[in-house]
Formats: C-alpha cells, sequence, structure tokens
C-alpha cells in the first residue's frame, strides 16, 4: 500500500498540465488548458484541464480525472503503477518511504529536522559577530536574514549534531537528512562548519536542504546537501516560494546565485529565483511554467554562464515560456549591480531584456567573423535556421535586418530559407490521431445524476449525510464507484472539507471512481432554497425510478419472448407485473 502522504506529494509534484501535454497539445484558455480529447476522436476541442483543481474532463465524451487517472487511462497502468510511473518522473522514492512503515512519515520527519537546524543555524549566526558582519558588509539587511532564514555553522565538528541529539534525534537521522558526514572509522561530524547557511526551500517554503558559503576566499566556496529523498537536483528552484507570492506579472527572473536572488528580493525585485549554478532541467521549467508565462534569465556573461545560458534557453522555451535574456553590463552579476545601481537601473535592465531570438543572433554573431565572407554566409544560414520557427511577421522584421547586416538581398533569403523547409517536411503535430479511443455516444442517464448530487451534498455537508444515511443505504447506488466513494465519504467526514477532499480522492484508486469522483466534485446543484432534504428525496427518486424503468424493460423483454413461445399464461403474469411497476414509475413524477 502506498500511503496517502506520498500518493499526495506524487500528485503535487506533477501538475496536471505538464503531464498532459506530454502527450495532448494544450492551450492555455485562462485559468484552464483545453485541447482535443485522447479518448475520443474529435474535431474541435472539448477537452479541458484545471490548474487550479488539477483536474480534467472533456465535455465531449465525459472522461474525467486527475493526473493519477489520466496516466491509468492513457497508459493502461493500474493505480499503483501509475503512482510509480508518476513518483519516478519527479524522483520521489516510493521504497523509501516502503520500507519505513512507521505512521510518522518519513518526509515529515525529515522536514522537521531541517526546520530544527535551520533555527539552530539562525540562532548561531545571531550570536556570531564575524558571521553576522559578513552579511552586513555583503549590504544583507537584518530582515532579509529573517525572510530567507539565514545562518551560521559554527567552526566546530559537532555543533549540530550536539545540538540534535539534544533534540532526540539520532545520528542516523541526521544522516539521512544531509547533515552530518559519515567517517571511514564509522564517527559522524558535521557537514557545514564555518559557513554562512543558506536554507533551501520548496515551493512551499518547507526547508529541504542547505547551502554554506565561506566566509573568505577558501574553495569550494559553496557546499550544498547531498541528494536526499527531500532534496533533489533540478527540481527545485531557489526562492520560489517568495516569489510565487503576488507574482501578477507572471514573470520570474532567473539568477544563478543564492546571493544573487537574496539581493534582487532585498531590492523589491520579488519575482527573482536561483537555479544555484546547475543547468537549469525541464521539472524547473515546468516548475516556473505553473506559475509565469515569462522568464527573463539573467546568468553570468562569462562564457560558462552564456553556455548554461543557452541551454537554460532552450528547456524554457520547450516548456511553452516566453523567454527573455537579461545582460548586466560589464560582466557584473546581479548582485553585485543592484547594490550599487538601485532597483530602478535593474528594472531598466529587465525592459531590455532581449528576445531569446536576438539573443541567440548575438552569440552566433560574437563567434563568428563578420567581415569574412565565409563567415557571412554561415552567419546568415544559421540565423535563417532560427528563424524558421516565428510567424511570418516576426520572419520579416528579421529578414530585413539580416539583409541588411549582410548584404545579401531579402529575397534570396527568403529563398534560402524555403528551400531548407522544403526538405525537411515537419512531422505534423497532431498528437491526437495516434490515439483515438473509439467514438463515443455521451448521454448522461439521470440517474447518474442523482447519484452524484446526492454524494456531492453527502460531502458537503454533515447534516445533509446524516439524513442522507437515514434515508439510502449504500447498497442501493447503482454505480459501483458511487458506492465505494459513499463509504470514502463517510470514513473522512471528520476531516475539515479541504482535507477531507484530499483523503477521498486519495481513495479512488481505480479510474471509474476517479473519474466519479472529479464529476461530483465538479457537479453544481441548483437551488433555490437550501433544502437538503427535499433534494435528498428527489435523488433518490430519480434512483428509484432508473430501477423500475430498468425493471420494465426486462420485463417487456420477457413478455415478448413467452408471447412469441406461445406461452400465453406466463405472460400474462408478467403483464400484470408491468402494470405494477408502470404505477410505482408514475407515483414518482
Ligand atoms: P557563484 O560563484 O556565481 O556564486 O555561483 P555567487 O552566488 O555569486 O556567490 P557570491 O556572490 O560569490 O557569494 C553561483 C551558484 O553556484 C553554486 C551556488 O549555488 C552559487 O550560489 N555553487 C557555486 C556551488 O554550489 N558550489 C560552488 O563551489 C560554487
Ligand atoms: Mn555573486
Amino acid at each position: 500500500m502506498i500511503s496517502e502522504d506520498v500518493i499526495q506529494r506524487v500528485k503535487e509534484e506533477n501538475d496536471i498540465v505538464d503531464v498532459i501535454s506530454e502527450t495532448v497539445k494544450l492551450k492555455r484558455a485562462g485559468r484552464n488548458y483545453s485541447g482535443l480529447c485522447p479518448f475520443h476522436h474529435e474535431k474541435t476541442p472539448s477537452f479541458s484541464v484545471s490548474v487550479d483543481k488539477q483536474i480534467y474532463k472533456c465535455f465531449g465524451c465525459g472522461e474525467a480525472g486527475n493526473v493519477i487517472t489520466f496516466v491509468m487511462k492513457t497508459k493502461n497502468l493500474n493505480f499503483p503503477e501509475a503512482v510509480k510511473l508518476l513518483a519516478d518522473r519527479v524522483n520521489i522514492d516510493l521504497e523509501l518511504d516502503h520500507d519505513n512503515d512507521n505512521k510518522n512519515n518519513n518526509f515529515e520527519k525529515l522536514y522537521t529536522l531541517n526546520v530544527e537546524s535551520a533555527r539552530y543555524f539562525f540562532n548561531c549566526l545571531q550570536k556570531d559577530d564575524t558571521a553576522k558582519k559578513y552579511l552586513i558588509n555583503r549590504g544583507i539587511t537584518e530582515a532579509t536574514i529573517r525572510k530567507f532564514g539565514l545562518g551560521y555553522s559554527i567552526d566546530r565538528w559537532d555543533g549540530l549534531i550536539r545540538h540534535l541529539k539534544a533534540k532526540r534525534y539520532t545520528e542516523l537521522d541526521m544522516l539521512t537528512a544531509g547533515l552530518v558526514i559519515k567517517s571511514q572509522k564509522g564517527s559522524y561530524y558535521d557537514r557545514f562548519r564555518n559557513r554562512i547557511i543558506f536554507p533551501v526551500f520548496n515551493y512551499k517554503g518547507k526547508v529541504i536542504g542547505f547551502g554554506g558559503r565561506v566566509l573568505d576566499d577558501s574553495k569550494p566556496k559553496y557546499l550544498n546537501s547531498p541528494e536526499t529523498s527531500l532534496f533533489k537536483k533540478g527540481i527545485n528552484l531557489y526562492g520560489l516560494n517568495f516569489a510565487i507570492k503576488n507574482n501578477n506579472s507572471r514573470m520570474f527572473i532567473i539568477v544563478e546565485g543564492y546571493m544573487d536572488c537574496i539581493s534582487l528580493h532585498q531590492h523589491g525585485i520579488t519575482n527573482a529565483v536561483a537555479s544555484l549554478g546547475t543547468a537549469l532541467t525541464m521539472n524547473q521549467a515546468k516548475l516556473m511554467k505553473r506559475y509565469a508565462d515569462k522568464v527573463i534569465i539573467s546568468y553570468d556573461a562569462d562564457s560558462a554562464g552564456q553556455m548554461a545560458t543557452l541551454r537554460g534557453l532552450e528547456i524554457l522555451k520547450k516548456a511553452g515560456l516566453d523567454v527573455r535574456v537579461l545582460i548586466v553590463p560589464q560582466g557584473k552579476d546581479p548582485d553585485e549591480f543592484i547594490r550599487n545601481n538601485g532597483k530602478e537601473a535593474f528594472l531598466k535592465l529587465i525592459q531590455e531584456a532581449l528576445p531569446l531570438i536576438d539573443y541567440r543572433i548575438n552569440v552566433l554573431k560574437n563567434e563568428l567573423n563578420l567581415s569574412d565572407s565565409d563567415d557571412i554566409v554561415k552567419y546568415a544560414e544559421k540565423t535563417l535556421e532560427m528563424l524558421e520557427e516565428l510567424d511570418p511577421l516576426e520572419k520579416e522584421v528579421y529578414i530585413k535586418r539580416l539583409s541588411e547586416e549582410t548584404k545579401i538581398r531579402d529575397q534570396a533569403l527568403y529563398d534560402i530559407m524555403n528551400n531548407k523547409i522544403q526538405k525537411n517536411v515537419k512531422n505534423s503535430e497532431n498528437m491526437n490521431t495516434d490515439n483515438i479511443f473509439g467514438q463515443k455516444l455521451y448521454l448522461e442517464p439521470a440517474y447518474l445524476k442523482a447519484e452524484r448530487g446526492l454524494l456531492k451534498l453527502m460531502v458537503n455537508d454533515n447534516n445533509a449525510l446524516e439524513y442522507a444515511l437515514s434515508t439510502i443505504k449504500k447498497d442501493e447506488l447503482i454505480m459501483d464507484s458511487h458506492r465505494k466513494i459513499f463509504d470514502y465519504i463517510v470514513e473522512n467526514m471528520q476531516f475539515d472539507e479541504n482535507e477531507r477532499e484530499k483523503r477521498i480522492e486519495s481513495r479512488c484508486d481505480d479510474i471509474d471512481t476517479s473519474k466519479e469522483w472529479v464529476n461530483i466534485l465538479e457537479t453544481n446543484l441548483v437551488y433555490d432554497e437550501y433544502d437538503y432534504e427535499n433534494m435528498i428525496k428527489d435523488f433518490i427518486k430519480g434512483i428509484q425510478k432508473y430501477k423500475f424503468e430498468e425493471a420494465k424493460k426486462e420485463l417487456i423483454n420477457k413478455i415478448k419472448r413467452y408471447e412469441s413461445e406461445g406461452k400465453l399464461e406466463e405472460s400474462l403474469k408478467l403483464a400484470h407485473e408491468l402494470i405494477e411497476i408502470q404505477k410505482k414509475i408514475g407515483g414518482i413524477q
């Protein structure tokens, strides 16, 4: 059994839009995304994915579900297999949770250990004048120290160990959290000694690891937590927990270092995040895409920084972000620049940030010698390749510019470009074609709606639940999935609404139940006056009516058969039953 906490973590870290985008081309429409439904054949999109609710729903064929359901259905997997696949996708270690089946979740323990350590480092900093002075000298204010929880690890081998032992943590816990190192002889010592400590938060603001900087020029400049089950390289961004707050512009600025990020925040550029010196990954790009449409990348201008920039740009673009490149003058890093020139000057750099294509052209230009005719041809060819992805208007602008620079006639440039396109006939982007599950006629029977409505009322309101329990039994429901959900609701009513819904959702571990759960949540109950008793009565009538109708159909069939077989007596008996049922149906209306 995979624990509920892990299922929730898997869901939280696998954004449904990202996962679905891997197989379905989605277009943004407000807070939602829409596309061609992968579950039935269609030409106009009726498949909708909600970012906020993390669910999908097709208005054409009625399919619905969450990220796990989607994977189950499209990859034909069962629940644990789908969870495993999604866990792997974001580097969550399911085994780790399995091995320690103590109820106190492993992750929670690591989190609290990290928080305890962060507090300890913070207090050490407050008590150490030299370390404090280091930060103050770099222009960091007390408020910033508090906001980012900056700390200091004292110059001892066991400062943290002693502190945590006193709090009853074991050295093994500390090792798992990456806070200590085990020596060859088997003794433990603090990983971070005599360093400024930067706690690393995940996007929810939980401490997942640490970075530690020396106070002088010694090497290595930074030490970081090793990979742990919480701290994974390339799936997090430093500062994101702050940057996503009030980010109405849906724009981020990506810098390389801790200090760059902190410094920008201190100067009021609060949408800065840091990739912490490693190359950007697709996971990070997708994480940003949840909160932003545009990113401005501001890496060091040195050539390593430039390479990292180019790689990062590709990934960001692939994730569907509008990418710009900010160049800090005189090779300074953002921290130095904003400290010397202030917020307004930095905002101006943001304004002047180059579109991706211009940046690429610039890099190319710097590599070539444009007074050399071979290089001019190369420059033109490579630039034209880059321009292929632009829309026609943009193309025209850039081709004009290229023509002026290279003195090649723009008609010639167009010819070169068109020849290229003819050569590499592009693959069709219609990803839906090979994923047709057959056409369905989507007509929802009334009983379905009645059962959903009933369950919706039950999960919304404890009084309604009580009334429902006294009026209808689980087994009277028609859909299997609804019976399951009925139980889950009853089991989870003691939790507040949010928690209740989450828990129920984690229990819905087959496609049908998960789909129905989404449909129930999405059910809009229409009422003038909130009168759950009457509504429940109506829903129950709807369910009964369906059952009678079904019985009626069966009777009619039987009667026909008896008649054709000449069994008149039997058929007459059934005819009486039919009248009874007919009466019952009539009575319901
Ligand atoms: P930088 O060398 O640009 O450092 O590395 P910085 O952030 O500007 O730090 P200051 O201003 O010198 O104090 C950028 C990032 O690369 C990672 C760190 O995350 C750092 O913030 N890095 C760098 C390491 O992990 N280890 C290192 O030894 C160096
Ligand atoms: Mn720096």
